[in-house]
């Protein structure tokens, strides 16, 4: 128990790891902040047209959060990894290091579940790329995903992660707030499409 705040901060200090905007600096593209949704995630990076980066920031935003669980789960069992999943996902929606302005959480979303229950990653999965493939919308392909998800872990009796990722959802749906703004005035950009 005394480690809980331990696992939280591990968790935040991977978590808040800009791995979009490191990589996009480190590859000499235009600051991903001033183009497209001006997040640092991977759909942004996506939009200076360079699909290796945006693949490549969609991996290790994804891991740091798997590697957060894992850590703090081998040091002090379940309760710590869901704690620092916790850190993780608030560590890159909100960092420190960029004036508490960071990503959407989907990668991380999809790190922390592969982390602590690997079929709920898989079933998150299947739910963005059925959504992506007939909207071409990665927000509200996301949404729907991490809507399902809880329910899903839920109705396995999975209650512990249920809460967990329910209280990550609402996370994700308020980094999303201006996404759902423009898909409600038929203004999102759909995956391809440059801004
Ligand atoms: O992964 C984030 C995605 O759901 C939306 O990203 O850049 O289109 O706001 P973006």
């Amino acid at each position: 128990e005394a480690f809980l705040p331990v696992a939280f901060v591990i968790g935040y200090l991977l978590g808040s790891i800009p791995f979009g905007l490191v990589l996009t600096k480190l590859a000499g593209t235009q600051d991903i902040r001033s183009i497209g949704s001006g997040s640092i995630g991977a759909t942004n990076v996506l939009r200076t047209g360079r699909k290796s980066l945006a693949a490549a920031t969609l991996l290790f935003d994804a891991l740091k959060g798997t590697v957060a669980v894992l850590i703090a789960g081998y040091i002090a069992g379940p309760n710590a990894a869901m704690v620092a999943g916790l850190g993780a996902f608030l560590g890159h929606l909100f960092p420190v290091w960029l004036k508490f302005r960071g990503g959407k959480g989907v990668a991380v979303y999809i790190g922390v579940l592969l982390g602590l229950f690997w079929p709920g990653m898989v079933v998150f999965c299947l739910l963005w790329l059925a959504t992506a493939f007939t909207t071409r919308y990665s927000s509200l392909s996301a949404l729907v995903a991490a809507f399902i998800t809880p329910i899903f872990l839920w109705w396995f009796g999975h209650l512990a992660l249920a809460a967990l990722f329910a209280v990550l959802t609402l996370l994700l749906f308020y980094a999303h707030r201006e996404n759902i703004k423009r898909l409600q005035a038929g203004k999102e950009s759909r995956i391809g499409e440059k801004a």
